[in-house]
């Protein structure tokens, strides 16, 4: 399975902490938000990572994450030329390292402590379908994209920030897809924000009944908001200190 780690977007909502530094560079308690996702990756077993950017950023990447040999990583480095393309936009990006193979996909603000071996090695297995990771969050719904679930933890309905929820299972920006994902991301159009959105990608795989669903206990979008980038340095502080993280 190869590794794609989206750094790049404008990050408006937190100016003027982004009007020079990329988001994913801020620190997140005693390290830059994107040696998270790096972590992440390593721990799941993932070799070889492309990190996406915008142009601007790519060179202050590179001088701090280098080859990706201190994360036991092999590293390379894409430029995304529109930042505004969305997801499955930057997504491509990674066509060409990925070939035949698995990708999975992590947006570098998200911040999480769940082990994703696990599930690499049992979709290795398969190399068939999706895999998307949900968090139960208690407000804010309509920030993210929802996902309802059976009782069974099947996965019924993806919708992007809905009005009105229909669970309280936030879809995380954790995602793994078997090789088709990108000819499916060419059949996308924009939608009315303009975007290619992963909502209406994972929407073809659950169409297809080949999406799967985990919940997992911890998670944080540490680059929404002030509140949430506070939230998670104090979070990151206190799971450090368990040893959680
Ligand atoms: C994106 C996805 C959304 C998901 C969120 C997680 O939202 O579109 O479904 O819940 O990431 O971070 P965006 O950050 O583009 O608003």
């Amino acid at each position: 399975m190869q590794g794609l780690i989206l750094a790049g977007g404008l990050a408006t909502r937190l100016r003027p902490l982004t009007l020079v530094t990329n988001k994913h560079l801020l620190p997140v308690y005693n390290k830059p938000m994107i040696y998270y996702s790096m972590e992440a990756m390593q721990k799941a077993g993932v070799k070889e990572v492309l990190l996406t950017t915008s142009g601007e950023s790519v060179a202050q990447f590179a001088n701090l994450l280098k080859s990706g040999e201190e994360f036991g990583l092999h590293l390379y480095y894409a430029v995304q030329q529109n930042p505004k393309g969305g997801i499955p936009d930057a997504m491509m990006l990674a066509e060409e390292l990925t070939k035949n193979e698995s990708l999975m996909v992590i947006l570098g603000d998200n911040i999480f402590n769940f082990n994703l071996r696990k599930v690499v090695e049992e979709f290795e297995t398969v190399k068939e379908g999706a895999v998307i990771f949900g968090y139960r969050v208690k407000d804010n719904q309509h920030q993210y994209g929802i996902v309802e679930t059976d009782k069974d933890g099947r996965v019924l309905s993806i919708e992007e920030k809905p009005q009105h929820p229909k669970s309280d299972i936030a879809q995380t920006g954790i995602y793994i897809y078997d090789h088709n994902v990108f000819d499916y991301i060419r059949t996308l159009r924009p939608s009315p924000r303009g975007e290619l959105e992963v909502t209406d990608l994972n929407n073809i795989y659950l169409q297809k009944k080949n999406l799967r669903c985990h919940v997992i206990d911890w998670w944080i979008d540490a680059g929404t908001s002030y509140d949430e980038l506070l939230k998670a340095n104090i979070l990151a502080e206190k799971m450090v200190r368990e040893g959680k993280l």
